[in-house]
């Protein structure tokens, strides 16, 4: 389902260059590095590495945690996780705080962005029942971090819902914005006296595009309908949470934030059909959450409400299957945050696909109708939607600082797959796409950080253990899950040792 809108796209790929071909290039064109010339970044600019609970926690039902809907899933249905493995381990980071802050500090890194499990610190999903375990090992995370003069970046929801809440509806159901409210406000209260930077929600698209989990290859109507109620929960729910923060919290002088992720989406030829089917694809990905938070007017994208209400009209609905948000709503989202996080790793190429809309379909994909695809051109990494394209950053980048007046951004992912522990892939990946981050800043970006994915390999979703995108190799058949260093962990250390100081 979270694929749906790449679906046709995968059978437009015919030739692909193969990863060791990539390799091959790479370590032919990577300069030594005593050689390397390293991009300049602002003085106060903040470096970081980044994960997330559920991908490293493990502990899953650990003194108190209850389960989420990942634990579910994975434990219900193993064979939608390619290697049918689940997270009930994961890097066991739970065990592992020190080792880990030391790994951490050892890097050079200003900041730590990880994610907080809500079923770990509410086990009931709701603020009455607070886990003191929870808390006991975030404080610890956090204070240690501190300790070692690391800023600790939070995200409140990285996917993994309370599956108690899931049985509610989960994101279609607009209680569940209050619910989070309530978290977010119990989050701030116990940890806001030592965490400055917030984001509510990670990545929006696609745990929506799953707000309810259907496990037929034709989804009913309510499962096609249930992405659109899931981004009027989420926009809601970060408002509400914003307001209670500048409200309830502002004495604690911190930031708060939303992170999206948006592939950039580049038209395939310069035809106009072309031009508007990668602007609309965008618009329906990321300015459906971008529009009602950062533009000055507010509300969602009027391509996409006039699309999805044009063709809910043609499909007999009595109204849009896009909630319309009210004038107050639009007031309470709008300006919701004081900085824009992004996630972004690759690219697309993008056509239109109007003439073939198959108008009984009442899906988000058919409401957008562009195929998607890429450059055979571009290196692969060992992840199969994730191509080498640094330039698509610089566009992404751009287009933000055009489109919303140049807010604070934040970027809180950007990292490559690939298992070898020389991984020459990686460190061209990050070469290429800092070179082109330090670009934008030149050209007046408002980035304010960058946060590489991921400290460590980890639990790669529907992927499993198969995808690796650590800068730390970890053995996942060895009960301790030592960690080790791969190449990339040198480069990083030296780039952050010299970024700064080329100022
Ligand atoms: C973005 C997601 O936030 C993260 O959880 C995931 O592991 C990376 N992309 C890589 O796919």
């Amino acid at each position: 389902m979270l694929y749906s809108i790449y679906r046709k796209s995968e059978k437009l790929i015919l030739v692909k260059m193969r990863w060791y071909t990539f390799l091959l290039i790479s370590i032919l064109t990577t300069r030594s590095i005593s050689a390397e010339i390293y991009p300049k970044f602002p003085k106060d600019f903040i470096f970081g590495v980044s994960t997330s609970a559920y991908q490293i926690e493990g502990a899953w039902n650990v003194s108190g945690k209850s389960e989420n809907i990942w634990d579910h899933v994975t434990h219900n249905y193993p064979s939608v996780i390619e290697d049918r493995s689940n997270a009930d381990v994961a890097c066991d980071a739970y065990h592992n705080i020190d080792n880990d802050v030391r790994l951490i500090r050892e890097l050079g890194v200003d900041s730590y962005r990880f994610s907080i499990s809500w079923s770990r610190i509410l086990p009931d999903g709701f603020s009455n029942n607070l886990n003191p375990d929870g808390v006991r090992y975030y404080n610890e995370l956090i204070d240690k971090l501190l300790a070692n003069n690391i800023q600790p970046f939070i995200t409140l929801f990285h996917g993994d819902l309370p599956n108690c809440l899931q049985l509610l509806g989960g994101f279609t159901n607009i209680k569940v914005a209050d619910y989070f409210v309530s978290y977010a406000r119990l989050m701030f209260d116990t940890f806001g006296d030592r965490v400055k930077y917030w984001t509510t929600f990670n990545e929006p698209k696609n745990f929506c595009a799953r707000a309810v989990w259907g496990n037929s290859e034709q989804l009913t109507v309510a499962e096609n309908i249930s992405p659109y109620l899931c981004v009027y929960t989420v926009l809601i729910a970060h408002a509400k949470a914003y307001e209670v923060y500048k409200n309830e919290f502002a004495h604690q002088n911190g930031k708060l934030g939303i992170v999206l992720d948006l592939l950039w989406a580049e038209p395939k030829t310069n035809s106009t059909k072309d031009i508007e089917a990668a602007n609309r694809i965008i618009e329906f990905e990321f300015g459906i959450y971008a529009n009602p938070i950062f533009s000055k007017e507010g509300d969602f994208p009027t391509i996409v409400k006039d699309r999805v209400a044009n063709m809910s009209k043609a499909q007999g609905f009595e109204e849009s299957r896009l909630p319309a948000l009210t004038k107050d709503e639009i007031n309470l989202i709008r300006s919701s945050a004081d900085f824009l996080a992004i996630n972004h790793y690759s690219t697309r190429l993008i056509s239109d696909d109007s003439d073939n809309i198959n108008i009984s379909i009442s899906s988000q994909a058919n409401d957008v109708a562009v195929i998607s695809s890429v450059d055979p051109s571009w290196p692969t990494s060992e992840m199969e939607w994730l191509f080498y394209v640094p330039w698509g950053f610089h566009k992404n980048l751009m287009y933000i600082k055009n489109k919303y007046d140049n807010p604070s951004v934040y970027i809180t992912e950007n990292g490559f797959c690939e298992k070898a522990s020389n991984d020459q892939g990686r460190i061209k990946y990050l070469q290429g796409y800092l070179q082109v981050l330090s670009d934008a800043i030149s050209e007046g970006c408002n980035i304010l950080g960058y946060f590489q994915w991921s400290l460590m390999d980890n639990f790669e979703w529907f992927a499993g253990y198969t995808k690796k995108f650590g800068l730390y190799e970890v053995n996942f058949t060895d009960p301790k899950r030592p960690r080790k260093p791969r190449a990339s962990v040198k480069w990083y250390k030296d780039f952050l040792l010299n970024a700064k100081s080329n100022v």
